[in-house]
């Protein structure tokens, strides 16, 4: 639909989930935007960090993140991406979530991952907290730090989200 409009909101801390967010709102012709969370940036302390993500991420502890700039339920569609934090969507994508924030009927999804969780556990979290399905899903599991075939799997995905749009 030549109109419709889309939203990418997504979180990386090591950069790999905001490559394919930013691939994805290339192809898709969409507004992007990261989640805002000083407690999981990355910098000093990094693998303290991690090892707190992980913990917190067992536990639940949901971290404050900042506003978002754009507004969800303006759009037509909004696609959301995470990594996958001890087999769970990353907390700042569970803070946004658990925020109830007010979304359009349509949703997609998309994660990176090292290999060692079911992305449809993570994808099916998200969409319970949302209350409402994620029909199209990408995963996209990392190797040696990188994304294999990224750019076919993005393009993949983006056709078939305009296709039904
Ligand atoms: C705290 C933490 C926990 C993770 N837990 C898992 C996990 O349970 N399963 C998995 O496959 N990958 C796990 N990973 C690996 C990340 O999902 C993977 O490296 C991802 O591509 C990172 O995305 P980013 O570069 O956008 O931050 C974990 C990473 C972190 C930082």
């Amino acid at each position: 639909m030549a109109n419709s409009k889309t939203l990418i909101i997504y979180f990386s801390r090591t950069g790999r989930t905001r490559r394919l967010a930013l691939r994805l709102a290339q192809l898709l012709d969409a507004d992007i935007e990261e989640i805002e969370c000083r407690r999981y940036r990355l910098g000093l302390f990094g693998w303290w960090r991690f090892l707190r993500a992980g913990f917190n991420s067992i536990k639940g502890n949901l971290p404050r993140i900042g506003q978002l700039r754009h507004t969800p339920a303006d759009y037509d569609l909004v696609v959301l991406g995470t990594p996958i934090w001890t087999s769970y969507p990353c907390l700042p994508m569970r803070a946004l979530l658990d925020a109830r924030p007010d979304m359009p009927g349509r949703i997609a999804g998309f994660l990176t991952y090292g290999g060692q969780s079911e992305p449809d556990k993570a994808f099916d979290m998200m969409a319970e907290m949302l209350g409402q399905p994620i029909k199209h899903r990408l995963a996209i599991m990392t190797e040696d730090g990188k994304l294999p075939d990224m750019d076919a799997k993005a393009a993949r995905f983006a056709d078939i989200l305009e296709s039904e749009a």
